[in-house]
């Protein structure tokens, strides 16, 4: 027979012949972009060590995604739960930098990737770990995205964990899709904003993509919500404030709180230490913890989605000093 569809014959439009999408063969075959079923069911026993998952996502580039799912991470991490936490920004990975980690390597044994420990509890995974140079860049289009992020989730090696979190890239494209069509059934979505409707118009179409593939949006974060001013304290809405919120009102799925614009939040990406922990002394920091910690609680508990109160990170903005612990992770 030839792979032309032929009238009255069943077809699926993942593949190119008719008669084993309906024939016996069908149940054991893998979804589309599996090469057999042996690489479906690993991908599937990888996956089934690890008991929740979390994507972090926004419709907005710069947003905070990424500082959001290094500290999330972390803050899983230090309450003594195991945590992966896998960047899926293939153009532009940024946790490694976040984590100052920017220039290990990892190790690739027998089809085994090990990921990158940080502290005791967290493991992690990143494209950065794989170029060969800070400038390298991928110029790759979807299939081979998704193949990349069908690696990650199937050969590296991330044991049982607890939770997985996932940093996306900005926007509703190939890398979010790949990781909701790859992991069977996520726990949900983390939404990141910041206050403005420029950022807005599009993180709503983030939630509507999360309706679209059935992911649950366990709550949305407004970021850079108000400026502090470190000398005197006074309040400057810079990119306005309440956006996120009102928009996570209207949307009707939950909102999580507001973290302030603070200068300490890019000083520490950019230094490589994660805010929450290393500049714990902080009041942003304690507040953003609080934020964070909210989700594995209100997820654990599977509390009711439809509280939509939300705390603001930036109650008052304590300088008394920061945490610069050697043994830190
Ligand atoms: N609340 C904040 N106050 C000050 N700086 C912040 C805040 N949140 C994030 N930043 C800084 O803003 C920059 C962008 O943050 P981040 O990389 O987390 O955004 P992103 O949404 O992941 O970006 P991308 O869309 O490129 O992946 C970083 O330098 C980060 O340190
Ligand atoms: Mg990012």
């Amino acid at each position: 027979m030839t792979n032309e569809r032929q009238p009255g014959k069943k077809s699926c439009p993942s593949c190119s012949n008719s008669e084993s999408a309906s024939g016996s063969e069908s149940a054991a075959a893998p979804p589309p972009g599996f090469q057999d079923a042996a690489e479906y069911e690993r991908l599937r026993s990888r996956m089934g060590l690890i008991q929740h998952k979390i994507v972090v996502l926004s419709g907005k580039g710069g947003v905070g995604k990424s500082t959001v799912a290094v500290n999330l991470a972390l803050s899983i991490a230090l309450s003594g739960r195991r945590v992966g936490l896998l960047d899926v920004d293939i153009h532009g990975p940024s946790v490694p930098k976040l984590l100052g980690l920017e220039d290990t390597g990892v190790p690739v044994e027998a089809d085994l990737i090990s990921p990158v420990s940080f502290g005791e509890n967290l493991k992690v995974m990143s494209l950065g770990f794989l170029l060969r140079s800070r400038d390298d860049a991928l110029i790759w289009r979807g299939p081979m995205k998704m193949g990349l992020i069908k690696q990650f989730l199937t050969e590296v090696d991330w044991g049982r964990l607890d939770y997985l979190i996932i940093d996306s890239p900005p926007g509703t494209g190939d890398e979010p899709l790949s990781v909701c069509q790859l992991i069977d059934r996520p726990d949900g979505a983390i939404i990141v904003t910041t206050p403005q409707d420029v950022a807005l118009i599009d993180v709503r179409k983030s939630i509507t993509f999360c309706r679209r593939l059935n992911l649950p949006v366990l709550g949305v974060i407004e970021n850079m919500s108000g400026f502090v001013c470190p000398k005197c304290g006074e309040v400057t809405d810079i990119f306005k404030s309440g956006g996120g919120q009102a928009m996570a009102e209207d949307m009707n799925v939950p909102f999580l709180g507001r973290v302030p614009l603070d200068p300490a939040i890019a000083l520490s990406g950019d230094e490589g230490k994660p805010f929450i922990y290393h500049y714990s002394k902080l009041a942003t920091a304690r507040a953003f913890e609080n934020l964070l910690r909210q989700i594995p609680e209100r997820n654990d508990h599977n509390e009711d989605p439809a509280d939509t109160k939300g705390n603001t990170a930036a109650a008052t903005n304590d300088r008394s000093g920061t945490k610069d612990d050697p043994a830190a992770p």
